[in-house]
C-alpha cells in the first residue's frame, strides 16, 4: 500500500492505517508516543502528523532482538517500523481512534534518533493537566507536536484553502501588499523599523493592507483579496496577537448588500469545506443602535435570547428613590428577565452585582416573582398599578428573575445631553456582561450554533471626553451614512467643528456605513463603504481634526489617486485566527498561532525581542535612550 505519505522511509502515514489496508505490509516512522510492556509482549502508540497507530511487538511475530529493542523505546524517541496489517485482537478495538480497528505487527525495528528525557510530556493520560502555558511556548516545537495543537493547524490550513477557492471563484485576486510601509490608521500603535540607507528614517509595519486595497480599487484591480499578515503594537488578550491574520477583501461598484453576500458566502463555504456544516445565509443584520439597545453590545451573542428591556416608563411612579431620581432622557432603567431565574441562590444573586460593576454600573437591582407576589432589591415599590404595568413591560412570570440597571444608556434618547463622563461610561456594558453571565448560569447557550450576524451603521464618530473633540469610530475611510451626509456636510462646511459645536455633531450620532461581523458575541469582521470623493474625504479628515497638511503628509497619496478617476468601493476583512478559533473550538488564540506570543509580547523559546549590539545599532542609526 502507498499513499502520498510514502517516502524513502517509510511506506504511508502511520495515522493513515485503516481496516481496508488489513493484509498488508507496511513500513511507518514516527515519533515513540507511548510505550506499554504487558509481561512478554510490548504495546507501542506510534505518532505522525496523521494520527497514531498501534504497534504490537510479540514473540509469536518478533524476533527475539527486536522485541528487546522495542523494550528499550522511550517517550519521544524516532523510529522506524516495518510489520503486517491486522485486525485489533477481540475487544481490543478503539472507536475513538481513527485507526483504531487496526494494529501493525511489528517484525523490525530501527531507532533513529533518541529523545532526551522532556520538558513537557506529549503523551497525556486523560486526567493529566498540560503544564503551565509559560513552559509550553518555552518548548513550543514540543508542544506542538500535541495532536490537538497539530488538528487546530489542520484547520487553519484547510480554512485559508477554503477562502482561496471560494473567493478566486468569485473572480478576487490575491495580491500581496508591502510590509515595509507608512503608518495606517486602525487605531493602534505602529512597529517601526528603522532604515539604514535614510539615517533617522522609519517605515512602520502595516496595521492593515488598508490603504493598498483602496488604492487597488483606483487601479481597477476590481475584486482584491489577501490573507494578510498585519502588526499591532497593542496590549494582547485571548484573542489578540502582535501578529495577526486577515483575510482581507475590497470589491469596486459595489454597497453593503454586496460586501455582506460576499462575507457570508465566504463563511458558509468555509464552515463547509471544513467542518461540514451549512450556516444558514443571509446572516441577520442589526443596526449599532438596534444592537446596543436590545443587547447591550453591538457584538451581541444570538445564541441565546435574554433581550434588554427597557422598563423606565413601566416604573416611572415606583415609591423607590433610585427610580425617583431617573431624570427621563438617557437616564432609564434597563433590565432582563431571566425565565426560571428565582432559584439562583442568595449568593448567585449577590454575584451579579460585581458582574454589574465590571460593566461599569454601581450595582444591579433585582427582583423574582414566586407563587406568593414578588420578592427582591426593590419589590415593595412594586404594587398596584406600578406592578401591573412593571410586569406587563418585564413580561415577568412566576419563577422569574428580572435583573435591572440604572442610568445613562447611549442607545437612549438624547444620550448626548449627558454630561462628558456619563458619555464616556454608558451603562450599555453593564447590561452586556448581565446578559452574558445569565445565559451561562442558566445553560441557556447552546455551544454547538454559530449565531453570525451583520452590525450595520456604525457611528462616524466617537467622542473622546478627555481632549474634547472627534475621533473616528471605525477608520478615516468610512463613508457617511446617505441620510447624515448633509447634516455632516453643512456642519463641517467651514472647516472642522469644535469645542461645543463638535459636541453637538457628535449629539447628532451621525451613522457611517461602517459594519462589523460578529459570531457568537465575538467581533469577527469590520469594514466599510469606502469614501472615494477627496472633498468628501478630506472634509471627514477635517471634521477629526486631522487638517490639510497633516492629511497630505499621511494620506496626501490617497487623496491624489482619488483624484484621476476613483470608483466606489468596499470591502471588509476577518480576522482570520478568530475564524480558526471558531472553527477548532478553542478559547485561545495561542492554539492556533503556530509560534505565538505570550500575554506580556514576548516570543519565549526564541526569546524576542532582544537588545542588539553596538554594530547592528549603529548600522540601523539608532541610539537607545
Ligand atoms: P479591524 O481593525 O476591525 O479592521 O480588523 C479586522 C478584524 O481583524 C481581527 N483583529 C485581530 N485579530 C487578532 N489579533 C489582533 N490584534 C486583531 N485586531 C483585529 C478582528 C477584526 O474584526 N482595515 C480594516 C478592515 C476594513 O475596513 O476592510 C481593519 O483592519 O477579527
Amino acid at each position: 500500500m502507498t499513499d502520498h505519505f510514502a517516502t524513502a522511509f517509510r511506506t504511508s502515514a502511520a495515522g493513515s492505517l485503516r481496516a481496508a489496508h488489513i493484509g498488508g505490509a507496511a513500513t511507518l516512522a514516527g515519533w515513540v508516543h507511548r510505550r506499554r510492556d504487558l509481561g512478554g509482549l510490548v504495546f507501542l502508540d506510534l505518532r505522525d502528523r496523521e494520527g497514531i497507530v498501534q504497534v504490537s511487538f510479540d514473540p509469536s511475530w518478533t524476533p527475539e532482538e527486536v522485541l528487546a529493542e522495542a523494550r528499550r523505546l522511550g517517550p519521544e524517541d524516532v523510529v522506524q517500523v516495518e510489520g503486517t496489517i491486522h485486525p485489533r485482537i477481540e475487544g481490543q478495538a478503539n472507536a475513538d481512534m481513527a485507526t483504531g480497528e487496526v494494529e501493525l505487527r511489528g517484525t523490525a525495528l530501527r531507532i533513529i534518533t533518541r529523545a532526551e528525557p522532556l520538558p513537557i510530556q506529549v503523551y497525556r493520560a486523560p486526567s493529566d493537566e498540560l503544564a503551565a502555558e509559560d513552559l509550553r511556548l518555552r518548548y513550543r516545537y514540543l508542544d506542538l507536536r500535541r495532536p490537538e495543537l497539530q488538528d487546530n493547524f489542520a484547520v487553519r490550513h484547510r480554512a485559508a484553502h477554503a477562502t482561496r477557492t471560494y473567493l478566486g471563484g468569485q473572480g478576487f485576486l490575491e495580491i500581496e501588499t508591502p510590509m515595509l510601509t507608512k503608518p495606517t490608521p486602525e487605531g493602534a500603535r505602529d512597529f517601526v523599523v528603522p532604515s539604514r540607507m535614510h539615517p533617522g528614517e522609519f517605515y512602520a509595519l502595516p496595521q492593515s493592507p488598508q490603504i493598498y486595497k483602496q488604492l487597488l480599487m483606483v487601479s481597477g484591480y476590481d475584486r482584491y483579496f489577501q490573507i494578510a499578515r498585519c502588526l499591532r503594537d497593542e496590549d494582547l488578550r485571548a484573542d489578540r496577537q502582535l501578529e495577526f491574520t486577515q483575510i482581507d477583501a475590497e470589491m469596486a461598484f459595489v454597497d453593503e448588500e454586496d460586501v455582506f453576500r460576499t462575507g457570508e458566502g465566504l463563511m458558509a463555504a468555509v464552515f463547509r469545506d471544513v467542518l461540514g456544516v451549512d450556516l444558514a445565509v443571509p446572516f441577520p443584520r442589526m443596526t449599532f443602535m438596534e444592537a446596543l439597545a436590545r443587547y447591550g453590545t453591538d457584538k451581541p451573542d444570538l445564541r441565546f435570547d435574554l433581550p434588554v428591556l427597557d422598563v423606565t416608563e413601566a416604573l416611572a411612579g415606583a415609591d423607590f428613590r433610585l427610580f425617583q431620581a431617573i431624570g427621563g432622557g438617557p437616564q432609564r432603567i434597563r433590565g432582563i428577565r431571566v425565565p426560571g431565574g428565582a432559584r439562583l441562590s442568595r449568593k448567585e444573586l449577590d454575584e451579579l452585582q460585581e458582574v454589574a460593576k465590571r460593566g461599569g454600573a454601581a450595582g444591579a437591582l433585582w427582583v423574582k416573582r414566586g407563587d406568593e407576589g414578588m420578592s427582591g432589591q426593590f419589590a415593595k415599590a412594586l404594587a398596584g398599578a406600578v406592578l401591573e404595568s412593571f410586569l406587563g413591560a418585564s413580561g415577568m412570570e412566576a419563577g422569574d428573575l428580572f435583573v435591572a440597571v440604572v442610568g445613562h444608556f447611549r442607545s437612549a434618547p438624547d444620550f448626548a445631553s449627558a454630561s462628558d463622563e456619563a458619555i464616556a461610561a454608558p451603562l450599555e456594558g453593564a447590561v452586556d456582561e448581565l446578559r452574558r453571565h445569565l445565559a451561562r448560569k442558566m445553560e441557556l447557550v447552546d455551544e454547538s450554533k454559530y449565531a453570525w450576524l451583520w452590525v450595520t451603521e456604525f457611528p462616524l464618530f466617537d467622542w473622546d471626553a478627555d481632549h474634547g473633540r472627534l475621533v473616528y469610530a471605525h477608520n478615516p475611510f468610512s463613508m457617511p451614512h446617505p441620510d447624515d451626509l448633509p447634516v455632516f456636510l453643512e456642519a463641517a462646511k467651514d472647516g472642522a467643528p469644535t469645542g461645543a459645536e463638535a459636541r453637538a455633531l457628535y449629539a447628532r450620532g451621525l451613522r457611517s456605513r461602517a459594519y462589523d461581523a460578529v459570531c457568537n458575541g465575538a467581533e469577527m469582521a469590520s469594514g466599510s463603504v469606502r469614501i472615494h470623493i477627496p472633498e468628501l474625504q478630506r472634509s471627514v479628515f477635517a471634521a477629526m481634526g486631522i487638517g490639510d497638511e497633516e492629511a497630505e503628509a499621511k494620506f496626501g497619496f490617497l487623496l491624489e489617486a482619488y483624484r484621476f478617476g476613483a470608483p466606489p468601493h468596499a470591502g471588509f476583512a476577518f480576522g482570520f485566527d478568530r475564524l480558526v478559533m471558531l472553527l477548532a473550538g478553542v478559547t485561545s488564540i495561542r492554539d492556533v498561532v503556530a509560534f505565538p506570543k505570550t500575554t506580556s509580547a514576548r516570543a519565549l523559546f526564541e526569546g524576542a525581542p532582544v537588545k542588539l549590539g553596538e554594530d547592528q545599532l549603529r548600522e540601523a542609526n539608532i541610539r537607545v535612550r
